[in-house]
């Protein structure tokens, strides 16, 4: 903080959801923006036997003071983002940019079969093809919404004073560094950029306007839809290690592989990170459960964790040890 960016490292659902949420309520940020793609992404936050599903409002939503913004970046469906501010509450602090892309029924029915579905394994929310759109300049804006006006906003300007006025601003990237247009493994990928520096450009940040950049690893990689995963085990084995996974948009099987230092590596390149966030530790060491210090940890998931510091060069921050927002290891200062 003051500006601290939080983007997957792998092929999104690293338990970024959980991570944001930790940090909105922990850092006391007056802001939680989204960049990223669109409401293909799908965050799960668990607080105390609540269980939250997120793919529109920022997951930060948990901190009740907290403005929460979609950057222009973003191609937002409406309906979507209007059952969350419902059901969430959060009409009084939920904004929207006057420049974010609006998904329409044109572009669900495309996502929703044909080459898209078939052959990337798209999530079927309508956000490639209204990316396209975007591109061939005939998207609608959200200033062209009437039941967007409440929530209507200059997403960069609110960003810029509050960093101003030394405010504490919470960035949050959606799907992971390896699905990225640019960067991932074309054509098996999603329709934009999304490391640190495409998510900053989404909401309005340049280069020298971020303090953190952290880049969330899950313990071991999981991947939705098609295209490879490097050292991919059988599903059998997947349930076998308690690795099974379904995602939050598509309902869908994750496939899954052992942590790749390589790709992390890369991940941490690609990000320009300066901190790592490791989630579900405890499902690959049962034994460190709901631990909240690094001294409690078992020897072999320390030896884990400074594998990953030593290959990367980046000192892992924070650690989850459960699926709660309480179950994490803070080592920053
Ligand atoms: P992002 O898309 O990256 O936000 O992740 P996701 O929400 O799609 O990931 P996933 O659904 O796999 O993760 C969310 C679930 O995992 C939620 O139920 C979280 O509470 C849980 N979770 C997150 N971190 C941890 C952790 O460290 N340990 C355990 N056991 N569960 C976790
Ligand atoms: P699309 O973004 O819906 O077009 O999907 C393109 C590819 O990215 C597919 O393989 C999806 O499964 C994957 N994808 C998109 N968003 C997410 C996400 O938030 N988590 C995981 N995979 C995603
Ligand atoms: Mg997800």
């Amino acid at each position: 903080m003051p500006s601290t960016v939080v983007v997957g490292g792998f092929f999104g659902d690293e338990g970024k959801g959980k991570i944001i949420s930790y940090l909105a309520q922990n850092d006391n940020p007056s802001i939680v923006v989204r960049g990223g793609a669109g409401p293909n992404a799908g965050h799960t936050i668990e607080d105390g036997n609540k269980k939250y599903k997120v793919r529109m409002l920022p997951s930060g939503f948990l901190n009740k003071k907290a403005r929460l913004m979609i950057g222009p970046g973003v191609v937002v469906h409406p309906d979507v983002l209007h059952k969350e501010i419902e059901e969430f509450g959060t009409a009084q602090r939920s904004f929207v940019d006057n420049n974010c892309g609006i998904i329409e029924k044109t572009h669900t029915d495309a996502d929703g079969g044909g080459r898209l579905k078939e052959k990337i394994g798209s999530t079927g929310s309508g956000t490639g093809p209204a990316n396209a759109d975007r591109a061939m300049r005939t998207l609608k804006m959200a200033k062209e919404i009437p039941s967007l006006k409440p929530y209507l906003i200059d997403v960069a300007q609110e960003l810029h004073t509050a960093l101003d006025a030394e405010e504490n601003v919470l960035v949050e990237g959606t799907q992971g560094t390896f699905l990225s247009l640019w960067h991932g493994t074309y054509p098996f990928v999603t329709s934009k950029d999304v490391t640190a520096s495409g998510i900053c450009a989404d909401i309005g940040l340049g280069p020298k306007n971020v303090d953190d950049v952290m880049v969330v690893f899950k313990s071991y990689v999981t991947r939705v839809g098609t295209g490879t995963l490097q050292g991919e085990l059988p599903m059998d084995e997947v349930a076998k290690r308690g690795w099974s996974e379904i995602g939050t948009v598509t309902g869908r099987q994750r496939r899954a592989a052992e942590f790749d230092f390589a790709l992390a590596k890369r991940a941490v390149m690609l990000n320009s990170a300066t901190q790592i966030a490791l989630t579900k530790l405890d499902v690959l060491f049962p034994e460190c459960a709901h631990k909240n210090s690094f001294e409690d940890l078992s020897a072999a998931a320390k030896k884990f964790i400074t594998d990953i510091e030593d290959k990367t060069d980046v000192a892992v921050m924070l650690i989850g040890t459960g699926p709660g927002v309480t179950d994490i290891i803070d080592l920053r200062e």
